[in-house]
């Protein structure tokens, strides 16, 4: 008998859309197979020449081929630099679609190495790092080539955001407080710095397992913040060590930054999140917008007598442009290169001009007062493993917005008060270093001598890493002119570990991170702090503290969070730069907005706090430009 069947509407519904779906499937089956092997490509490509880049040691491949200059054209405002707060500044004001807005960009868009976030060595060794190195050091940084520490800063649109860590970390809020106060002015207070962060912000929370207080959180900013998916005994362990030492579960980025988390990070479906990305694609089409890019600024010409600001000089594929600004122009070349620009153009330091010639149009503390953090990479032994992960599997997850290449190899953050102010002063960060289908460049980036790699090369134990940070180190720094040619690199003297407190504070990190490796929870996957044999502190017992200021002396760097060259204040003669509104004292017309205004370290990173001056300067020159 055969069976009497027949399809009803509902049963043909059915067969009709799994037939489709089977169809959709297999097409997008094929599509995945091109995406993968399209990134297969360009990562290998990535990967390739971040093996044989050499870094730029100077501007020249942007000289003009004549000093002619050619008419640009007319502008309400111009934007120097779009990087994470030129990038916020463009999108601000260019909501005005009354007003024109130039942008100037050194750099070119993102790619591939800046989109996926475990390429961030492979980005720092590419053209989206200038490469700036600093001069030699006396103090510190003499572990590696040159005695020359590390400087990397972005370039392209998104700047800094584009080859970073990505970790989301805004100041605290005390830290807010403390510059209204400073400054004389509530717009930088906690309480309307808040609305600021929430508006900008799009967060997902996508690991249950990190912490997250959602009001202190915005879901429809341009800004995207994510959690990574991190669940792995390592991070497990970072998290129950603190909770037995007593620390909390904290949202860091509440009104609470003391305690333990996993990582917020500016990432949207796996992808990086830089500031070009989530500010500037979206609105590309607007008319009034032009972000030119491999537009090198040379100069901002003030007229000398009224001091007003009223156009800018750059260069771009061999002709000298001059753009001219109705309204005002608007510096965010960043903590190196917009006290850089603002000498050129003779705002600056008089002693510091004349050495060049360069006339000094207002005398200010331009460059001075430069401060960073201090970091300290600190090895831990263990018996946990990672799966072995190929590209292929990797690039299959990826396209689906998951795994290890969506990571930015950062896994866990605390920040701690060592002096119970309830203001932290040390911050640990987990940096797995974990298995991946990805070199890991950062020995290269950092500049190790070869001396130094062979010693912390030395016995190739299975290690990661815990990242310890000075939070606020008192050493200063400077950047200054190398002479008056645009086209060569600021000298940039982070003059770091010159005050001995310093040494102090990191010796005393080391202490607090070993109770943190001493845990039960640590114990569990038998971690042990690694004091690497350095040759260049033999002279020395290991691991005395005579030992600890020697290997810091060869081993801790700054912590990449320059700031504090173009420093907002009340009073010109004590070292302010610019104004409570960022303007720059002595000059119409002429703002800066960039992490060169904060006057002192922050409890945090510094994207998401540039992110906010970004549109907090947007605000203030709306509400005098309408
Ligand atoms: C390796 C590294 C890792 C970091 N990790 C993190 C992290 O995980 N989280 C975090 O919050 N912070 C991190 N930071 C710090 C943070 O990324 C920077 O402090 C921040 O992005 C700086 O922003 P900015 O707007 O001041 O300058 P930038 O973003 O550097 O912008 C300056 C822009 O100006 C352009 N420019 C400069 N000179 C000229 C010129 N003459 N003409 C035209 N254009 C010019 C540059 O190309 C650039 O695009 C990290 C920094 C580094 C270097
Ligand atoms: C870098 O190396 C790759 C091969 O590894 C080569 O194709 C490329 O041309 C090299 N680039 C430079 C600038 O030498
Ligand atoms: C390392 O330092 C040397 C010597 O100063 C320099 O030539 C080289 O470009 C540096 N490399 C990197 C990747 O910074
Ligand atoms: C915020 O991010 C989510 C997840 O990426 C996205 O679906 C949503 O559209 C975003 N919202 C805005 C306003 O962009
Ligand atoms: C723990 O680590 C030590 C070295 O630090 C090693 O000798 C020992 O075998 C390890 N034990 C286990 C159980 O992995
Ligand atoms: C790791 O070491 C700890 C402590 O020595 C031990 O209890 C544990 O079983 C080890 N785990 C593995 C996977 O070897």
């Amino acid at each position: 008998m055969k069976p009497n069947y027949y399809i009803n509407t509902t049963d043909m519904i059915k067969i009709v859309t799994y037939y489709f779906l089977f169809v959709s499937v297999q097409i997008f089956a094929k599509d995945y197979d091109a995406i993968i092997q399209n990134y297969k490509t360009k990562i290998n490509v990535a990967i390739e020449n971040s093996n044989n880049y050499t870094v730029d040691v100077d501007a020249t491949r942007y000289k003009p081929k004549s000093n002619d200059i050619t008419e640009f054209g007319e502008f309400n405002y111009i934007v120097i630099g779009a990087g994470t707060t030129g990038a916020v500044v463009a999108n601000g004001l260019s909501e005005q679609t009354h007003k024109k807005v130039l942008v100037l960009e050194a750099g070119k868009g993102s790619d591939i190495s800046t989109d996926v976030p475990l390429l961030v060595y492979q980005a720092q060794l590419s053209d989206f790092n200038w490469g700036f190195h600093s001069t030699p050091q006396k103090n510190g940084c003499l572990g590696m080539k040159n005695q020359a520490c590390p400087c990397p800063r972005g370039r392209g649109v998104g700047g800094t955001s584009l080859i970073n860590g990505m970790i989301y970390s805004r100041a605290n809020p005390k830290d807010f407080d403390r510059l209204a106060r400073d400054v004389r002015n509530s717009a930088w207070s906690y309480s309307n710095v808040l609305r600021y962060f929430k508006k900008g912000e799009n967060f997902t929370h996508t690991n249950p397992a990190a912490p997250y207080a959602p009001c202190y959180h915005g879901k429809k900013g341009y800004l995207n913040v994510e959690n990574l998916n991190i669940d792995n005994p390592r991070s497990e362990a970072f998290v129950r060590a603190h909770l037995e030492l007593g620390f909390k579960k904290t949202d860091y980025n509440s009104l609470n930054e003391l305690g333990v988390s996993l990582i917020q990070s500016t990432i949207k479906g796996g992808k990086r999140a830089d500031t070009g990305t989530t500010f500037i694609l979206p609105i590309k089409n607007r008319k009034n917008l032009m972000v030119s890019m491999e537009s090198y600024v040379v100069k901002i010409e003030i007229h000398p007598k009224t001091k007003i600001a009223k156009s800018v000089l750059f260069s771009r594929h061999g002709t000298l442009y001059r753009a001219k600004a109705k309204n005002e122009i608007i510096l965010s070349a960043g903590a190196f290169q917009s006290p850089q620009i603002l000498q050129l153009s003779g705002v600056g330091r008089k002693m510091d001009l004349s050495k060049f010639n360069i006339p000094v149009i207002s005398e200010l503390d331009v460059g001075r007062n430069l401060k960073d953090q201090n970091s300290i990479f600190l090895s831990i032994t263990h018996n946990t493993t990672d799966p072995d992960i190929d590209l292929n599997s990797a690039l299959k997850d990826f396209v689906h917005g998951r795994g290890i290449l969506t990571t930015s190899n950062f896994e866990g953050v605390s920040f701690y008060d060592s002096k119970h102010k309830n203001y932290p002063d040390i911050e640990l960060f987990l940096i797995p270093f974990a298995k991946s289908p990805i070199p890991n460049l950062n020995n290269k980036v950092v500049n190790y001598t070869d001396a130094t790699l062979k010693d912390l090369s030395a016995g190739n134990a299975k290690t990661f890493s815990i990242l310890a940070t000075d939070l606020d180190p008192k050493s200063l720094g400077s950047v200054t002119l190398k002479s008056n040619s645009p086209f060569d690199y600021p000298l940039v003297d982070p003059n770091v570990l010159s005050n001995p407190a310093d040494l102090e504070m990191l010796y005393k990190i080391i202490q607090f991170t070993r109770k943190i490796v001493k845990t039960e929870a640590f114990k569990k996957i038998n971690a042990t702090l690694l004091v690497p044999k350095l040759k260049a502190c033999e002279k020395y017992k290991l691991d005395s503290k005579g030992y600890w200021y020697c290997n810091f002396r060869q081993l801790n760097h700054p912590s990449y969070h320059p700031l504090g060259t173009c420093a907002m204040g009340k009073d010109p003669k004590k070292g302010a730069v610019v104004d409570s509104k960022l303007r720059v004292f002595g000059v119409k017309k002429l703002r800066v907005a960039d992490a060169s205004v904060f006057p002192f370290n922050l409890r945090s990173h510094l994207v998401a706090n540039c992110v906010l001056v970004g549109q907090i300067v947007s605000d203030f020159i709306k509400k005098v430009n309408f």
